[in-house]
């Protein structure tokens, strides 16, 4: 989710740490600290709020902490507020260990309460303490080494990690591990290393790197060099590659934008949104941040879902999934509209807040209002501790990381696996779904992001469709059922990003007035899998075509009617319709980018557009 880094070496640590976390900086973070070795003893600090922060916080506590072997992170928190306690590193009881560490740890609230009957003492909310309590745990009462400690630990730890321990006892090792979120060691010369969540840190001392494959571990050592183990304690031969990327592609993961890397890294995100709540293998989900409120789901007589933008589009699907699962009315409402209408609101209402920044001014406001009428108010927000959660009663994180695009991408598939999540958690309380559809959603739920890498590996045939319709100054998005939000979102996305007018309608509503705008300039793109209303849909596209209309169809693999009315056809994986908007967003999301990027625009910053709209 953040960023790491570590060194050790013939030179200075902290300048190095510092200047490493400002270059990590464009990832977006709440918190950060270092921790520096210095015969014997590790000094740490750290605090809530930016680099400079914590670097004022130094300098006023006396300046550059002296050591030659450091580590230092930034924090996106998952597990615990961003506050000064849970930022990173995180130490041993006994101090003479520190951790920092990316992603999430499934099952640390099992191994806490193990941990704490054998005395241990937390001193933060976060998961990633556990597990620095967990090697120290190992490492005396198995009496082995620190490198040891930390594999055997590993094994039992689920969930997503990039860490980098580093031992007062052991001062000339620095040990390194991956799991599920990026970890890359720079060798330079004379026997100096370095360690970060992305090479943007390293690429200014060395440019010969090894990127760390899941479950392999790093054992750095400032006299014997570098070896590279795995968590079943097999050697390994390290791959060194000579890094050829600029630093600015660098931050963007080799990717031109960062909106292009965020919609590649919707398979993660959407998994990570899953970690420790979607037990297909159990045949549950939890979600502990709703636990003591499912009962006011369970009694609702109403949901309100509340958002603005595609965060408004994910409410929708929102909308399908809580009626058709859980069979409970549902009303989705512009926040900017909701708080300025005099809405009616009851007390045993349900309102969904839905925000990736957690900031948006009319949310807030939406949510003030209906919580001062007694509703309840659950959030489904990207940012731990921003505004939104702290307004809210209860909630559940979405797991993207940062987005930094404007264009909120895998924000969007994020919010849409909660409340799909949420929809299902609640459907089982109310008993209002059969357990066959409920273990069959789970397990398709599950392969979700599998068949997300499916859709992506279309990008270059998306890239050609995109070059046919770059210059067409408007374009029609059409979906029924649970892919009407998506054609608003198809919709909204091309919009925002290339300058071109386009407008997102219910399939079926062509003929009330949309189709008087066909003929053969206007592109219209057709959220159209199998399932639901397709043969309607179908014949929507008849309609179109009868008018001489351009065609792009989303498809489900191996359809065949619509491939000989349409002009293209993108397919896509099947998989249960009210799952279906996971897949057949990313298409419209992929055709967004490569047109704007073929118009030349600003794809990352769109003239007029911010990224947390804080103003009414
Ligand atoms: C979507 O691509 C836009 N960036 C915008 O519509 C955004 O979704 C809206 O401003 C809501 O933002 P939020 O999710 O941070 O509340
Ligand atoms: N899950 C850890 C925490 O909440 C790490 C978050 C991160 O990747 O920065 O502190």
């Amino acid at each position: 989710m953040c960023g790491i880094v570590g060194y050790i070496g013939t030179k200075e640590a902290y300048p190095i740490l510092i200047s490493g976390l400002r270059r990590l900086e464009y990832r977006g973070y709440d918190s950060a600290g270092v921790a520096i070795l210095k015969d014997g003893e590790i000094t740490t600090h750290k605090c809530k709020g930016k680099v400079s922060s914590l670097e004022a916080m130094i300098a006023a506590q006396g300046g550059n902490p002296e050591g030659q072997v450091g580590i230092g992170h930034t924090r996106w928190a998952t597990h615990g507020p961003p506050n000064d306690v849970n930022a990173h590193p995180h130490a041993s009881d006994d101090g003479q260990m520190v951790m920092i560490h990316n992603g999430i740890i499934e099952n640390y609230g099992s191994l806490r309460q193990e941990l704490s009957k054998r005395g241990h003492v937390f001193k933060s909310d976060t998961d990633t303490e556990v597990l620095i309590h967990l090697i120290d745990d190992i490492r005396k009462n198995a009496d082995v080494t620190i490198f040891e400690a930390v594999r055997i630990a590993l094994n039992e730890v689920i969930g997503a990690y990039a860490i980098v321990v580093m031992d007062r006892n052991t001062p000339d090792q620095l040990i390194a591990a991956k799991k599920g979120s990026p970890l890359v060691v720079g060798i330079g010369k004379d026997k100096d290393y370095f360690i970060a969540s992305d090479a943007t840190p390293i690429v200014e001392h060395t440019k010969n790197v090894v990127y760390l494959d899941d479950e392999e571990i790093a054992i750095i050592d400032a006299r014997d060099g570098f070896k590279l183990m795995n968590i079943k304690n097999q050697e390994k031969t390290p791959y060194v590659q000579e890094l050829e990327l600029k630093l600015e592609a660098l931050e963007k993961g080799g990717f031109e934008h960062f909106m292009l890397k965020e919609i590649y890294e919707q398979p993660r995100s959407i998994l990570d949104s899953m970690r420790g709540r979607l037990r297909a293998d159990k045949g549950r989900v939890e979600l502990g941040g709703i636990r003591d409120y499912i009962q006011r789901f369970v009694h609702a007589k109403r949901i309100i879902i509340l958002g603005c933008g595609t965060s408004w589009h994910a409410g929708l699907v929102g909308e399908y999934l809580f009626e058709d699962l859980a069979r409970i009315p549902v009303e989705v409402e512009y926040a900017s509209e909701f708080r300025y209408r005099n809405p009616v609101i009851f007390e045993d209402d349900v309102v969904i807040a839905i925000s990736q920044s957690g900031e948006t001014a009319d949310t807030l406001a939406a949510i003030e209002l209906a919580k001062s009428k007694g509703a309840t108010i659950i959030g489904i927000c990207n940012v731990i501790g921003s505004s939104i959660p702290r307004a809210t009663h209860a909630g559940s994180y979405t797991h993207a990381g940062p987005e930094i695009g404007v264009a909120s991408t895998k924000a969007f598939t994020a919010q849409v696996t909660v409340l799909t999540l949420m929809a299902l958690y609640v459907a089982r309380e109310k008993g209002s779904i059969t357990e066959s559809r409920f273990h069959r959603l789970l397990i398709e739920l599950d392969a979700i992001p599998g068949k997300v890498e499916k859709v992506l590996e279309k990008n270059d045939q998306i890239k050609f469709i995109a070059d046919h319709y770059k210059s067409v100054p408007n374009a029609l998005y059409l979906g029924r059922g649970y892919n009407f939000p998506v054609a608003l979102e198809g919709a909204l996305k091309l919009k925002e990003i290339s300058y071109i007018h386009a407008e997102g309608y219910p399939a079926a509503e062509m003929k009330h007035g949309p189709i008087a705008l066909i003929d053969e300039e206007m592109p219209v793109f057709f959220v159209a899998p199998r399932g639901g209303a397709y043969e309607k849909i179908v014949s929507n596209i008849q309609e179109v075509k009868a008018r001489k209309g351009k065609i792009i169809a989303i498809v489900t693999e191996g359809e065949e009617q619509v491939r000989s009315m349409a002009d293209h056809v993108i397919e896509i994986p099947d998989t249960d319709e009210c799952l279906m908007p996971l897949l057949t967003v990313i298409p419209l999301q992929l055709l967004s980018y490569h047109v704007a990027v073929m118009r030349g625009c600003n794809v990352d910053q769109p003239r007029n557009l911010a990224k947390s709209v804080t103003v009414e």
